[in-house]
């Protein structure tokens, strides 16, 4: 286990009171930026902005990282009063090829995570809160490329959203039939995704989380005839 703490007194005392322990490490360093082995899990302790690319790639196939989103407000400053989960969320991202699923587990105000934090996001963040619905968050995305009306919340270089279909190997995907067939079923699975964005089913997924990402899989497999 590696520890990062950026303050060098806490670091000192984190590294004594963990003496005992000869599979921790403790570094004093930046948490955002410090380099760290392939991890399972990557517990943020610290309020960000925004995910940091260390730990979007320091995470394994399945790994986790547990991570305290806040706006400004979710340290400090509160006035006029917002509830505490509006101002800050803690989310778990699980990594899934090269993809990051993603979803809410609870509020949280926290001490602010220095190198984590831009203003971008932060205004993007306090506009997600604003309007609610933190709960339906199914994925974490990079890039520019996911349309404004799947996200619940985006920002410059990344993105949450709420009902993005699998891109990646869980994906149903119609492989098997020569291309005027392919295109047949390809319509017919359409028909069946289609709704289940709509309709964000999409959120069940924390309850299924080692499942096929999309519970139409019985429907699917009836169509292409398996079953
Ligand atoms: C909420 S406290 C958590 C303290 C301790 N880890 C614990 O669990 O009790 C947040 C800590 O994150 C540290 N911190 C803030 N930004 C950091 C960064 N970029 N890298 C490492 N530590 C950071 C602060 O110095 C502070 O000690």
């Amino acid at each position: 286990m590696t520890a990062i703490e950026l303050d060098s007194e806490l670091a000192t005392r984190a590294r004594i009171n963990l003496s005992a322990s000869s599979n921790v490490r403790v570094i004093c360093g930046n948490g955002a930026t410090a380099p760290f082995d392939i991890a399972d899990v990557i517990y943020v302790n610290a309020g960000a902005t925004r995910p940091a690319d260390a730990w979007l790639d320091g995470l394994s196939e399945g790994g986790r990282l547990i991570l305290p989103l806040t706006t400004n407000r979710g340290f400090g400053r509160n006035d006029p009063p917002v509830p505490i989960d509006g101002r800050g969320a803690v989310f778990r991202i699980e990594r899934r090829s090269s993809e990051f699923l993603a979803r809410w587990v609870s509020p949280v105000a926290i001490f602010p995570c220095e190198g984590a934090r831009d203003p971008l996001s932060e205004e993007a963040l306090a506009g997600a809160f604003e309007k609610g619905g933190w709960q339906q968050v199914t994925r974490l995305c990079r890039g520019n490329d996911v349309p404004e009306d799947h996200c619940w919340l985006r920002a410059p270089g990344w993105c949450l959203t709420r009902d993005l279909p699998s891109s990646g190997p869980n994906r149903p995907a119609v492989r098997m039939h020569t291309p005027p067939e392919a295109a047949a079923v390809q319509k017919q699975v359409d028909a069946i995704i289609s709704p289940c964005v709509e309709f964000g089913l999409g959120h069940r997924l924390p309850e299924a989380e080692s499942a096929p990402l999309w519970q139409a899989d019985d429907e699917l497999d009836e169509l292409l005839g398996g079953k």
